[in-house]
């Protein structure tokens, strides 16, 4: 009998609390009171489990009729009130049909947006497919399977993000290049260009925690650094412009061998020298090479007969050279002044 009774008693006060309150605020405490996580009906549905089976039943579905009647009234109640608000608000408004409408402000494609889809189209009008993966990664395919050995110096160059001793925010777009031959294995030719987020702890005009990068990847029976530079050639060309050259300068990165880092001739002076390009002509766009047969190996090719080239680029540096930008830090501000432009 006391349950019984207490369902009652929380019957005849919710309904009396519901017909007192007049705002919408007021509406939602009683529902917090009486059918909120912590309210005291919730309260006695949860308690059904303690009841002998005789009595369970029967109160269960008293207690869960009241549920619905109190859900019901408050929907009613809820209804009410918004007409009543609107009455009161149309009353005292006066509406002017002639006053001019809002502006809507027109939207666009982000900066970088746009030169994201800019390389996509290059590429894929070269014959490689558009792949994405993981942005948090295992520490095996960031860095290991690319032949980054833990202590690996090559480490502390991309001072990272660690989730776990073994998992990581991915530094580089490269742990795809591991995943996709993976996959692919034993098949070939393997075409790939990867975009997406990458994580350093780094943070001042030209870097940023998070920022883009493209990674491509071509894996053949046969292609030589020449297919390469035919490649990023054709790339500076249709994103600089038709006149730009390019230069390779050797390098080092744990996965590639040989390594190149590559120039594109400055786009503000075209190579004679200026303030852009340091007085060098040539501006630094990415980092490429050969893939290191001890990557190929990882992943199940035979260095013997699989041969590739592989390159990585920064979709904001991209961007920065193309519209002489000079603070990476403008594209995430969201300053719709600075947006505007592009
Ligand atoms: N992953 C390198 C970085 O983030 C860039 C890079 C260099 C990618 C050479 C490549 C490559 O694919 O071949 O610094």
């Amino acid at each position: 009998m006391r349950v019984e009774q207490e369902i009652d008693k929380i019957k005849e006060d919710a309904l009396k609390e519901l017909s007192s309150a007049n705002t919408m605020d007021g509406l939602q405490a009683v529902r917090m009171k009486y059918l909120g996580k912590k309210g005291d009906l919730t309260r006695v549905l949860r308690g059904m489990g303690s009841l002998s089976p005789e009595e369970r039943p029967r109160l269960g579905q008293l207690a869960n009729e009241v549920r619905l009647l109190l859900e019901d009234e408050l929907d009613r109640r809820l209804a009410e009130l918004g007409r009543q608000e609107q009455l009161r608000q149309l009353a005292g408004e006066a509406l002017d049909v002639t006053l001019p409408g809002r502006p809507v402000q027109r939207g666009h494609r982000h900066p970088l947006s746009t030169v994201l889809r800019e390389i996509e189209r290059i590429f894929t009008g070269m014959g490689f497919e558009v792949v994405q993966g993981p942005e948090v990664e295992w520490d095996y395919y960031n860095f290991e399977a690319l032949n980054i050995p833990k202590g690996h110096p090559a480490r502390d160059m991309q001072d990272s993000f660690y989730i776990t001793r073994e998992m990581l925010l991915r530094t580089h777009t490269s742990p795809m290049q591991v995943r996709t031959m993976e996959q692919a294995v034993p098949r070939l030719p393997v075409r790939v260009i990867v975009p997406g987020k990458v994580y350093r702890r780094d943070d001042d005009a030209t870097h940023s925690p998070m920022f883009h990068q493209v990674e491509g990847l071509l894996v053949d029976s046969r292609c030589t650094m020449g297919d390469l530079k035919g490649v990023l050639l054709a790339f500076a060309r249709q994103m600089f412009g038709p006149d730009r050259e390019i230069r390779l300068r050797p390098s080092f990165f744990p996965f590639t061998e040989p390594s190149a880092e590559v120039d594109v001739s400055c786009l503000n002076c075209g190579g004679e020298g200026c303030r852009v390009c340091s007085g060098t002509g040539w501006l630094e766009i990415l980092g490429s090479g050969m893939v290191h047969p001890r990557v190929l190996a990882n992943v199940g090719y035979d260095p013997e007969t699989a041969v590739g080239f592989a390159f990585g680029m920064g979709v904001e540096r991209v961007a920065m050279l193309k519209y002489g930008i000079n603070d990476l830090r403008l594209f995430f501000d969201n300053d719709v002044r600075f947006l505007h432009q592009f």
